[in-house]
């Protein structure tokens, strides 16, 4: 049972929050590459409670501050991008994407202050089509998280962005929630609608697996099993991973290369972002429809089906061929999600051992939050050390020998991975 309490540590963000402290240790996903232009117009958006702009300067560089100017708090959104700064509309102040002060020109030079002032600028980094925003200490930035799908080269990545209006807890349980697949996804499939290869079918055969669910270092890991064929047993692995990551097991195991973020913008909405490829056997479409983007800070990548016309619910194809009557998997998520309200009152619940998974993690991230907040202990996966050990992380669904031991599955089925990746890649 999660307590009022505990809840509100797990589902606030805000500036001096423990959980807001705890997600301030991180590179978090912010936008697309591709919304900021050199010069172009500067963007809003909200992160952690904060509203913010993004813009990208002459030379290219990434800037992501407060919106308001240091001087006297006008929006920087209205600012003029140019000549490698954004320069506020209101007196003329300019500041790089460092937040430097570049001009006063309100000010005769000898009452000029540039060197005093500073708009409040948060570190920015680019991977492949994805920015990331650090909103920790400045000179505390950890390298980007290595996560396998964020080295997919943009061209060959399908990169989703989705906004959603609950809490990013909320958004992320549901993504470690297996049992529900083979319901509000799959409700009305049978295993034939599997090709005969492909061990997904399983799941609809048994749609009560079993589970297994431990900490790691860099957060929580669920196998949910059920029997397959020929004394063999159906896994399904993912994980969820610090900050607000998780590796959802849609794909077969050997073919997996996907991350999606679950990013807080406020305690109220939060950003999906996935990264998947493209084309090939791991690849993942995207089949959201998102409404054209507004300049507002929680404008951004809204979807057509929404709860104002209730997603688009066809009733007539939910007695018929449809379990939900919504159309698309990401679509049925949100659907449910929302509907628990902006933040679900966890007193309400009755979780069942289905929700294991989802019970441990928060159990993983309360407990990192209070460490953080009562001795400074670095949260898992944070710092200098923690970015590169995501790389070793995988999810995804496989058969394997029913006399395996849960702790031997996940290990044995990621040596075998790695083998045959290290073979090819000798080849
Ligand atoms: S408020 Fe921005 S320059 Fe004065
Ligand atoms: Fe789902």
């Amino acid at each position: 049972m999660t307590t009022k309490q505990e809840s509100e540590l797990l589902t606030r963000v805000g500036p001096g929050t423990p959980m807001g402290n705890l997600m301030r240790h991180y590179w978090l996903p912010a936008l697309k590459s591709s919304e900021l232009k050199p010069d172009g117009d500067p963007v809003r958006l909200k992160l952690l409670g904060e509203e913010l702009i993004a813009f990208r300067d002459s030379s290219g560089r990434v800037g992501i501050m407060d919106h308001r100017c240091p001087h006297r708090c006008a929006s920087l959104f209205y600012g003029r991008n140019e000549e490698d700064g954004i320069r506020c509309i209101y007196h003329g102040w300019k500041y790089d994407v460092e937040g430097n002060c570049l001009d006063q020109p309100n000010l005769p030079p000898h009452q000029q202050f540039r060197d005093k002032v500073r708009a409040k600028a948060y570190k920015a980094a680019e991977r492949n089509g994805v920015v990331y925003a650090y909103m920790g200490a400045a000179d505390k930035a950890p390298p980007l998280p290595d996560i396998a799908a964020t080295h997919i080269p943009e061209s060959e990545a399908n990169i989703a962005f989705a906004f959603r209006e609950c809490n990013w807890l909320q958004g992320l349980e549901g993504d470690i929630d297996t049992s529900h697949l083979n319901f509000l996804h799959y409700g009305a499939a049978g295993a034939a609608d599997f090709a005969p290869t492909d061990a997904a079918r399983f799941g609809q055969i048994r749609r009560d697996p079993e589970y297994q669910a431990d900490e790691h270092e860099l957060g929580t890991i669920y196998g949910a099993y059920r029997p397959a064929e020929n004394g063999s047993t159906y896994w399904r692995i993912a994980h969820f991973l610090f900050p607000c990551w998780t590796l959802a097991p849609f794909i077969a195991f050997e073919h997996y290369r996907i991350a999606r973020a679950w990013v807080p913008v406020d305690d109220t909405h939060m950003m999906f972002v996935m990264i998947a490829p493209k084309a090939g056997p791991g690849s993942v479409p995207v089949t959201e429809r998102v409404l054209p983007n507004t300049t507002d800070f929680l404008g951004r990548y809204r979807l057509a089906q929404n709860a104002g016309n209730d997603y688009q619910i066809d009733r007539a194809a939910q007695r018929t061929r449809s379990y939900t009557g919504i159309e698309g998997i990401h679509q049925q998520d949100q659907a449910v999600t929302e509907s628990m309200g902006p933040i679900t009152d966890y007193s309400f619940e009755h979780l069942a051992a289905s929700d294991r998974m989802v019970m441990i993690t928060r159990r993983r991230l309360l407990a990192a939050a209070k460490a953080l907040a009562e001795t400074g202990a670095m949260p898992p996966g944070s710092g200098v050390a923690g970015a590169e050990t995501y790389g070793r992380m995988r999810g995804g669904y496989f058969l394997a020998p029913e006399t395996r031991q849960w702790g031997d599955v996940y290990r044995l089925q990621l040596a075998s991975v790695q083998t045959q990746g290290a073979a090819e890649a000798a080849e």
